[in-house]
């Protein structure tokens, strides 16, 4: 099946309270309504607080909403028993954060393997696709060496490649430059495009760096825990705004 240009996530009425210490409630998401296409890169920026790592964090499952509903492909993920949606989670989502975590004493592409190796895969074959998804980040020359002699970029594109191992539907990234040089961010950030455009990756990804908006051909402006999507004057707009700050 040709899935070029489907929905893959819908989002409706997205709903998300916090409720604090006795009764009193924090809204965080006031009623998201958002639909993202297989193979689209779609960023997603607003200023600190505004509630994007909520958002991404109710797209993989992780955060159950106030109402409303979160549907990936055909399946209405809270509809799922919790332990189920953990299971969908690990298979259709790869996630990639602000910093990776590594487990030290392993090396690059044993850390990359490790979803495969917990499932039970033979380590052979799960080095095979380690590397494979390594070459793809063209990280395949430090397979051997561990994860904390890497720079802070070629961690991030490490990290790149764990998320892609079980070949998940979907790339969830939030904020995976946060920490980064800006050489290094161009870097990672144009690995990011390649995944999308060569491989045809679906990217969700939060930034704060809103240079990198035109990399993206989908992008989600939030404002107090609401969605506002952007027309390409708007992003011109923001880039405008984000160079100001800097200048
Ligand atoms: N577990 C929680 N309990 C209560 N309030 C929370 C919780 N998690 C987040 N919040 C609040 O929800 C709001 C949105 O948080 P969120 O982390 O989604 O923002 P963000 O847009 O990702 O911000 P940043 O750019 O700083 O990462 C914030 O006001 C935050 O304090
Ligand atoms: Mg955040």
């Amino acid at each position: 099946m040709d899935n070029t240009h489907h929905t893959i996530i819908k989002i409706e009425g997205l709903k998300k309270d916090y409720v604090l210490d006795g009764d009193r409630k924090a809204p965080v998401l006031l009623g998201i309504d958002l639909e993202i296409n297989a193979r689209d890169f779609t960023i997603i920026y607003g200023p600190s607080g505004c509630g994007k790592s909520t958002l991404l964090h109710t797209i993989i499952g992780l955060e159950t909403p106030t109402s409303g509903r979160v549907v990936i492909r055909e399946t209405d993920i809270y509809k799922l028993k919790e332990e189920d949606r953990s299971v969908f989670r690990a298979q259709k989502f790869g996630m990639v954060y602000q910093t990776p975590y590594w487990i030290k004493s392993l090396s690059v592409w044993e850390n990359v393997a490790m979803p495969l190796l917990i499932a039970g895969e033979k380590e052979s074959s799960a080095k095979r696709q380690a590397m494979k998804v390594l070459g793809q980040v063209e990280m395949a020359k430090y397979a051997k060496k561990k994860p904390m002699q890497l720079s802070g970029g070629e961690q991030q594109k490490v990290g790149l490649a764990r998320a892609l191992i079980n070949n998940p539907w979907i790339i969830v990234a939030d904020e995976p430059t946060g920490n980064l040089d800006t050489h290094s961010s161009d870097e990672v950030m144009k690995m990011f495009q390649a995944l999308n455009t060569d491989h045809e990756r679906t990217i969700v990804m939060v930034t704060h760096n809103l240079i990198y908006l035109p990399m993206a051909n989908k992008q989600i402006a939030m404002r107090d825990g609401l969605v506002v999507s952007l027309d390409a004057a708007g992003v011109k707009e923001a880039i405008k705004q984000e160079l100001q700050g800097v200048l």
